[in-house]
């Protein structure tokens, strides 16, 4: 495809939520990227929070994270290019130790990734032990490696569910583990906050969870809610389980990244607010052109904010980041992960 035929792709599909002028100028970056990615063997996946002119035309897979764990692992290509946050990256590493895995930017955190680590996990162990734990997949590897089994928001209930266990570590996310525990009907007990008191022959708690928040998802309110509903009363409202326990009861579906998407997909309203990432909403209006998409949108993940066109093609020239994960940490990590994937 050339760049002419490049542009007006974009054109179509990018039309009407991006100026002229950056399409134009971003067909030239697509048009190069493509190029290299054919010559260097490499496949693209793109999480759902990137960008639109990005998300809309370089991945060779589009997804949430469970969805780009399971092309990692079957990918055949040479190179795999992770348009997404470095712990993403890592799980593809973890899942094809063989192939060359490539971060467009240095360093693309998660606040939920970055408030545990393996030392946390292993005291955990330590003060209640035998007990199975399940991080999700927000973590890096090495506390991955800590623990038995992973989860992404796309399965989280279902795995608690099938541990037939009466009581399972859940970390790192304070949120998620009080949406799942609400699921699951478990009750919770945070091991920094004083326990409560325990009566005779009662189970006290059966989830161990932790502090950790998405600093995206912990902005969004029951008010704004409110708000936007006496606004517009026929609007359909969306949020990801990262997002508060109060949020997710206020509103019509919660799901992971994908789900929302499907959501909006196979619903026939007019009109949507989502509680998540906003580039989400404008991936979803570029595909959706019927479907009016309301963003409470001064929160964008600076993190994934870090991935851009102009770095992934740097990314593919000079076949940077280069995502390592020492063997040892990569083969305890990976039974996680694939107990996860066996399960679904
Ligand atoms: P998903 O697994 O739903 O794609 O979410 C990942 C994430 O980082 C949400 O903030
Ligand atoms: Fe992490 Fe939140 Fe960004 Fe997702 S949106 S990568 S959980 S900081």
């Amino acid at each position: 495809m050339s760049i002419q035929e490049t542009y007006e792709k974009m054109k179509e599909k990018l039309g009407k939520i991006l100026p002229d002028f950056e399409i134009k100028y971003k067909a030239e970056l697509v048009y190069k990227i493509n190029q290299l990615k054919e010559e260097r063997n490499a496949v693209i996946l793109g999480h759902n929070y990137m960008e639109p002119a990005l998300f809309h035309t370089i991945p060779d897979f589009k997804g949430d994270s469970l969805e780009l764990s399971r092309k990692a692992a079957e990918t055949d290509k040479d190179i795999i290019v992770f348009c997404g946050v470095r712990f993403m990256a890592e799980t593809a590493k973890i899942l094809s130790p063989d192939k060359l895995v490539l971060l467009p930017a240095k360093k693309a955190g998660c606040s939920l990734a970055e408030s545990i680590t393996a030392e946390d996990v292993r005291k955990l162990k330590k003060k209640y032990p035998g007990i199975p734990v399940v991080t999700y997949v927000n973590t890096y590897a090495d506390v991955k490696a800590e623990s038995d089994y992973r989860c992404t928001s796309g399965n989280a209930a279902r795995l608690v569910e099938s541990l037939n266990s009466d009581t399972v570590i859940f970390l790192p996310d304070e949120y998620l583990a009080k949406n799942v525990a609400k699921e699951t009907g478990k009750h919770i007990l945070f091991p920094t906050k004083k326990p409560r008191a325990k009566k005779e022959n009662t189970i006290e708690y059966q989830l161990i969870g932790w502090e950790g928040k998405c600093e995206v998802h912990e902005k969004f309110t029951v008010e704004d809610i409110k708000n936007v509903r006496k606004q517009f009363p026929d609007v359909v409202v969306l949020a990801h389980p990262e997002c508060s326990p109060e949020v997710t009861e206020a509103v019509d579906f919660s799901g992971s990244t994908s789900a929302m998407i499907k959501y909006v997909e196979q619903t026939s309203a007019p009109r949507y607010l989502l509680l998540t990432e906003c580039s989400m909403g404008d991936n979803i209006a570029a595909a959706n052109p019927n479907k009016e998409m309301l963003r409470l949108c001064s929160v964008r993940c600076p993190h994934m904010n870090e991935i851009t066109l102009e770095d992934t093609l740097k990314s593919l020239e000079k076949l940077q980041y280069v995502i390592e994960v020492p063997e040892k940490i990569r083969k305890r990590a990976y039974k996680a992960v694939e107990r996860m994937l066996a399960i679904g």
